[in-house]
């Protein structure tokens, strides 16, 4: 690619927003530390897909409980939790109940959801996980952990239990609840840590173990989840993966590529290099993961027990993940892809129709025939400009690569999409405008795959119900006119720009 381009999506006006990088300790557990937990995928007891966190795209604190379906304390504060777990939901707190014990089945941990009526979700940590990345000591321990992978609290609910069987009457101090507050509200919290009362925790963290018993690696209990949370997404029938992964005997056919793909770090796709810095949205799989894969494949791929085994083939009941759109803008007509020869580039002008202006606060994309549609684009044309590159000649859309490129023509950026990626949300009170009469021009990079094909993508909008207060905006720094020099192994030009207001910046594509 010859393009160099930097565009930086701005934020106008003030925020309090997360800026998505911070560096990661190992083995850091303790209150005011790093961890590495929010937006890490699980599964719930129910088989619904979370990443921990992660509301509406947007990092938030989360309160992670280790409980336990059997101990008495754990189960004694389950009222509690649930009345954290409604406070949490109405000031942008998400609270999981985490069943981490290696004896505890999947029928188990929903058996309990129901008996309890718990209200949030209780997920199976059936790799043992988030306890090796939390290291909690008894069930029943909370850890609040801050939007940008800090440990803001850590210990007891409340005082509640003085002891292993005391009780207090009443209790005195709402430990969890205040530093709940405490963040949600925005104040100054110092980390804190107290002592939590409850049945021993234990561990996973010795896979020398996994022949015995209860550590043993299956595909029912450890493997299905992993999977579930962190590959069958793209690895599905009709997904953009090539294969897919639902069901044993689809995993245990791929069980030796997978322990490679994974212990390589290919695969989740995910191209930062590991211990540069956290990025928001990243996949990965932490050590103690791909070492369960890797065990289990070594193993022979065994199924375990079918009965335990979690139900895991949720999906969204519509090709939309974020159900039904407002508006889906389609490209007016089919392209061809031929079978052989160059990279394509092409670009479609979707007319948007609107006859008002709108704030847009989500986009979603559906590529036509996944098998050739690279990556995707979308631009904004005020000025019709595109259309007229368009009516050049008679096949659908248009290629001005190598010419300069189509930004030139004042068109702007919001979004694009690449496989794998999630729908893009905007966040609380944030936008894109719309402007009535506007064009979407589609930008699309065809790789040809062998078969002659043809391609309608397609993008779902959706637009803000209530106003919003900041509006997103991209930038572009740099050229597109970048002729280097005959010889020359080291060629470097320098872009800037200024900005002529307070901005925070949500995010930075290099093209
Ligand atoms: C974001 C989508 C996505 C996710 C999530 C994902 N994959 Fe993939 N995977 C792909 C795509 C696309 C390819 C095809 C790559 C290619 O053809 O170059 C692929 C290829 C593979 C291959 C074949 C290797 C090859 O290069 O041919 C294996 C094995 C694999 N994935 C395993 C996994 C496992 C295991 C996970 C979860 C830990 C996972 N993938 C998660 C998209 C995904």
């Amino acid at each position: 690619m010859t393009r160099h381009m930097l565009q930086l999506r701005i934020l106008i006006g003030l925020g309090g927003l997360f800026v998505g990088l911070a560096a990661s300790a190992a083995a850091a557990r303790g209150a005011g530390d790093r961890v590495d937990v929010i937006g890490v995928r699980v599964t719930d007891t129910a088989g619904r897909q979370h990443r921990i966190g992660v509301s509406e795209g947007t990092p938030q604190p989360a309160v992670l409980v280790f409980l336990d379906t059997a101990c008495p304390v754990a189960t004694r504060y389950v009222p509690t939790l649930n009345e954290l777990h409604a406070r949490g939901e109405r000031n942008g707190a998400t609270l999981y109940g985490i069943l981490s014990n290696p004896a505890i089945t999947w029928r188990d941990g929903a058996d309990f959801a129901a008996d309890f009526d718990v209200q949030f979700p209780v997920i199976l940590d059936s790799s043992g996980d988030l306890a090796l990345r939390l290291g909690p000591r008894v069930t029943s321990e909370s850890f609040l952990i801050s939007p940008a992978n800090r440990i803001v609290y850590r210990g007891r609910i409340n005082d509640r239990f003085a002891d292993i069987g005391r009780q207090r009457p009443r209790v005195t101090s709402h430990d969890l609840r205040n530093a709940m507050d405490a963040m949600t509200l925005g104040a100054r919290v110092e980390p804190r840590e107290t002592e939590a009362v409850g049945c021993f925790h234990h561990t996973w963290n010795d896979l020398a173990d996994a022949d015995a018993a209860d550590h043993a690696v299956t595909y029912s209990r450890q493997v299905a989840p992993l999977l579930a949370a962190n590959c069958t997404e793209c690895h599905r029938q009709s997904g953009i993966a090539p294969f897919s992964f639902d069901g044993y005997q689809n995993a245990r056919r791929w069980s030796r590529m997978i322990a490679h793909v994974t212990s390589e770090r290919l695969m989740p796709p995910w191209r930062a290099v590991h211990g540069f810095g956290e990025f928001r949205d990243a996949r990965s799989l932490s050590a103690h993961q791909i070492g369960l894969l890797r065990v289990w494949s070594e193993n022979g791929a065994p199924l375990g027990d079918p009965e335990n085994a979690m139900p895991v083939s949720v999906r969204p009941p519509s090709k939309w993940r974020l159900g039904p759109p407002d508006l889906v803008l389609r490209m007016p007509e089919s392209f061809d892809v031929r079978a052989d020869g160059d990279d394509i580039y092409r670009y479609f002008v979707i007319p948007t129709g609107l006859t008002q202006d709108r704030t847009v606060v989500a986009l979603d994309f559906s590529p036509g025939d996944p098998r050739v549609v690279h990556h995707a684009n979308y631009l904004l044309d005020t000025q019709r400009r595109a259309r007229a590159e368009d009516a050049k000649d008679a096949e659908p859309g248009f290629a001005v690569f190598g010419t300069g490129g189509f930004l030139d023509y004042n068109a702007w950026g919001v979004g694009g999409w690449t496989p794998g990626a999630d729908p893009w949300v905007s966040g609380r009170d944030r936008g894109i405008w719309f402007p009535n009469g506007a064009d979407l021009v589609l930008e699309v990079h065809y790789h040809p795959n062998g078969r002659a094909t043809s391609d309608r993508s397609e993008i779902a909008v959706y637009f803000a119900e209530e106003p919003v207060s900041e509006y997103l905006d991209g930038l572009v720094v740099g050229t597109q006119d970048l002729t280097i020099p005959p010889g020359k192994d080291n060629y470097w030009r320098r872009f800037s720009m200024s900005v002529p207001a307070g901005i925070t910046l949500t995010d930075v594509t290099h093209g």
